[in-house]
């Protein structure tokens, strides 16, 4: 008899390990805990994907107007959203700072080229879709702000990742780091994979970057980390 297709019939709870919103009761290890490794790829549908990032629900919790007002953006401030995904914050960022700019940079291009669709479809001008590099962001001019979006994670190598990204900062430019509490009960990423504030802080601090803002009681799932460029 045919085997059913299981990569088909586990994608929805294999997408809500990744984007981190699988009921941690959810039997994850058949592949989910072994595939969100760091290394874990986004390159499949991404419609597939833009039903779980962009599902009106997490406004509940990830309450992004109230991240984006926390960031202090100018109208017209460069920004880079990494690991973008499908746009959740990129379009948000975007229209943000509308004389500005948001490079939603991701490494998957399945991803960059749904970003660039929904530029088009939302009519989102100054949205810049673009393909990162695992260690280097790669944007072509220095930004304002490079925000981190549940990705933190998954980026391998984060001190040459920083290295690259400090050259992309504007002096006086600032990385968001968002991503989920270790100590959070619910949905999220396998918690063996999250990260606590105390280690993103050191590996930022280590690259010479500085803390500037910390917030942990307003976002019920998350942290938000803001770290000044280290001066030259
Ligand atoms: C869990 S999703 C988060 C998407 C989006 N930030 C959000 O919150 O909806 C992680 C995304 O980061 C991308 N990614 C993983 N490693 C990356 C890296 N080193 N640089 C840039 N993007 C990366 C993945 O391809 C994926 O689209």
């Amino acid at each position: 008899m045919r085997r059913p297709d299981l990569t088909l019939a586990l994608f929805p709870l294999l997408a809500l390990a990744a984007c981190g919103t699988t009921p941690t009761s959810a039997p994850m290890d058949h592949h989910g805990h072994g595939a969100h490794h760091r290394g874990h790829r986004f390159d499949d549908d991404p419609a597939q994907w833009a039903k779980r990032f962009d599902d009106p629900a997490r406004d509940a919790w990830q309450k992004p107007d109230a991240v984006i007002a926390r960031l202090g953006l100018a109208a017209d401030a460069q920004v880079a959203d990494v690991g973008a995904g499908t746009g959740y914050f990129a379009v948000r960022l975007a229209r943000a700072v509308p004389h500005g700019a948001v490079w939603a940079a991701d490494i998957e291009p399945t991803m960059v080229a749904w970003l660039a669709d929904r530029a088009a479809r939302e009519d989102v001008v100054n949205l810049r879709p673009l393909l990162a590099k695992p260690a280097d962001p790669a944007l072509p001019t220095p930004v304002d702000v490079i925000f981190i979006c549940n990705t933190w994670h998954h980026v391998a190598d984060r001190p040459a990742w920083l290295k690259a990204a400090t050259a992309q900062l504007k002096p006086g430019g600032r990385i968001a780091i968002l991503d989920y509490r270790v100590d959070f009960e619910g949905d999220g990423p396998p918690k063996d994979l999250r990260l606590t504030q105390e280690a993103v802080i050191a590996e930022l601090q280590a690259a010479g970057f500085s803390l500037q803002d910390r917030e942990d009681g307003e976002f019920p799932r998350q942290y938000l980390l803001v770290f000044g460029r280290p001066t030259p």
